[in-house]
């Protein structure tokens, strides 16, 4: 059966958040935005959508500044660096970007510097004159990253200027109680710098009507951005007394830069220009960002919410003819073993180092098994063995291999031929199989991958149950059509669940599919079952995954925390 196909392609934006360049990438933002982006990415390609997967490193910011000054380096060699490791990561992972560029590129800070004028023109930017936080030890202004403090909203003591990790709350350094400079420990001193604001009080209303009525958004997405559009949008300063970053356009401001948040977002907008440029089509990014048929999925951890609910938003809005984001699917954290991820704990398992260790699809099945949909979720060494053991290698591996080694040792490398009219389990087998399209695909594009996965899983186990009913290992001996049957059937629904699996598990699933006899590309098969005919020939399989130790579990946890 073919799963009906869309009349026309849909256009889709695959908005990944743009890491930024100071750290190599770590699982919690690999389960956050990365492999969910990708898995929707691949399964609209497979839908035959038009799909346009864009991000970069955020080269700019305190972030890079702050590691290229503890390192007495460069900005451009850290996130030069980082970049790289970013991309081999994405390599590693299967994570499928059409475009992973940079915000130092010339046509990023052409589009950056396009989107300041034109919303000064229009009223949304002014200039003024601002208090800002002044070490006096170190003799400078201070970017918010450089200021510490406690959280006016909650109270936490380790909220950065820019922005609460305990509440998710952004703010102004101005508003932190006991401001301490982590240039010199000093107590940094309001002056007055003159900077640029972007007027974000004006949408307060525009947003709020446009966000009310977003039924598809998760509720945790929905409330935390209604409730800051409820505080009210306060004008926010989108330059910095710094050298590292964007020019601002005007003459004048030579110490001054555009803020990096400011700016990163608009990354979305200049990769896709970026793209189209380089596949020799520079008009193409229209169809993504002017059609207002295309949907923009922007994938995020929850601490970016604000940033792609409001002020993007607002930005698009103030730009005009430019299309909002249709979602904003943001996750919740993965914990490590119960601690949340830390850096300067080094409590978190860094995707260079997975990568060179151990394979790719595990990993993403475990992740989007614990998947932060809706709550935070935690990840173990010893979860990811027994999911790696139980799952995928008992339920779906074995499946697979049990079925091909089978038939190829009794139908001479072929796919038996079933007899003319098919059992009724037989038939509601491939039926299951056949149903599961829509319901996966369903799943995916609401954005509820846990669940998509989970569907595709109960089909294997569906069919582990199918194949132990029809015993074909002891049918072969005394009823060699039963057992003929019973494996063609078999053969067709783990070719069904090689594509079923594929956007979760890019590497072992192109395996599993081709060694059910199908020919070319699984992507390009399209997300429907592939069907196997009787006679076709069955190449040698091999196991897609391994057996892990539990001795697995204490190597990789000695490398935590140290
Ligand atoms: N670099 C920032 C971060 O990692 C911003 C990422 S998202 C975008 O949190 F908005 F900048 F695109
Ligand atoms: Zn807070």
């Amino acid at each position: 059966m073919r799963a009906s196909m869309p009349d026309t392609p849909r256009l889709i934006l695959v908005a990944v958040a743009w890491p930024y360049a100071n750290s190599p990438l770590h699982m919690g933002q690999v389960a956050g935005a990365y492999l969910p982006a990708d898995i929707f990415a691949r399964y609209h390609r497979m839908r035959g959508d038009r799909v346009l997967m864009v991000s970069g490193s955020d080269s700019h910011g305190t972030p890079v500044t702050v590691r290229a000054e503890a390192e007495g380096t460069t900005p451009e060699a850290v996130f030069q660096r980082f970049h790289r490791t970013f991309l081999e990561t994405f390599e590693g992972m299967g994570i499928s970007f059409d475009l992973f560029t940079t915000t130092d590129t010339p046509n990023h800070h052409a589009v950056t510097q396009d989107m300041f004028l034109r919303l000064r023109e229009q009223g949304f930017i002014y200039e003024a004159e601002q208090t800002l936080l002044f070490d006096p030890k170190a003799g400078r202004f201070l970017p918010d990253r450089y200021v510490e403090g406690t959280c006016p909203f909650c109270g936490d003591p380790g909220a950065r200027g820019d922005q609460c990790d305990n509440c998710g709350r952004t703010m102004d350094a101005l508003e932190l109680k006991d401001p301490r400079s982590r240039l010199s420990d000093a107590t940094p001193e309001p002056r007055q710098s003159t900077h640029f604001f972007l007027k974000l009080s004006a949408f307060n209303e525009r947003l709020r009507e446009w966000v009310e009525p977003q039924a598809h958004w998760r509720p945790a997405v929905k409330n935390f951005t209604l409730g800051m559009l409820r505080e009210g949008l306060h004008d926010r300063a989108i330059t910095r007394d710094l050298t590292w970053g964007i020019p601002i356009p005007l003459p004048g401001y030579d110490d001054k830069r555009i803020y990096v948040w400011f700016e990163a977002v608009i990354g979305y907008l200049s990769a896709a220009k970026e793209w189209s440029s380089i596949q020799g089509t520079p008009e193409a990014w229209r169809d993504w960002w002017e059609n207002p048929e295309a949907r923009g999925y922007y994938f995020q951890g929850k601490d970016n919410v604000p940033f792609h609910t409001l002020i993007w938003p607002a930005m698009l809005m103030g730009y005009g003819g430019l299309n909002l984001p249709y979602d904003v699917p943001a996750n919740q954290y993965v914990t490590m073993s119960g601690s949340k991820a830390s850096s300067s704990r080094n409590w978190a398992v860094w995707m260079p180092d997975y990568v060179s260790r151990h394979d790719p699809d595990p990993l993403r099945y475990v992740l989007t098994a614990i998947m932060p949909e809706t709550s935070d979720s935690d990840f173990t060494w010893a979860e990811y063995v027994r999911r790696n053991n139980d799952e995928l290698v008992a339920r779906w591996g074995n499946l697979v291999n049990r079925v091909l080694t089978m038939t190829r040792r009794n139908f001479e490398d072929r796919v038996p031929e079933p007899p003319a009219t098919l059992a009724p389990e037989s038939q509601a087998m491939l039926a299951a199989v056949d149903a599961a399209f829509a319901d996966v695909g369903g799943h995916i594009e609401a954005v509820q991958l846990r669940s998509a996965l989970g569907a595709a899983m109960g089909v294997a186990q569906l069919a582990n149950r199918y194949l132990d009913e029809r015993a074909p290992w002891v049918a072969v001996r005394s009823d060699r059509e039963h057992a003929a049957e019973t494996l063609y059937v078999a053969i067709n629904v783990v070719s069904g669940l090689a594509t079923l699996l594929q956007p979760f598990l890019p590497f072992t699933s192109r395996e599993a599919w081709a060694f059910c006899g199908n020919a070319g590309d699984i992507q390009a098969a399209g997300w429907a079952r592939s069907t196997v005919a009787a006679g076709t020939p069955l190449p040698e399989p091999h196991p897609l995954y391994k057996k892990l130790d539990d001795a697995l579990v204490d190597d990789e946890e000695s490398r935590l925390g140290r």
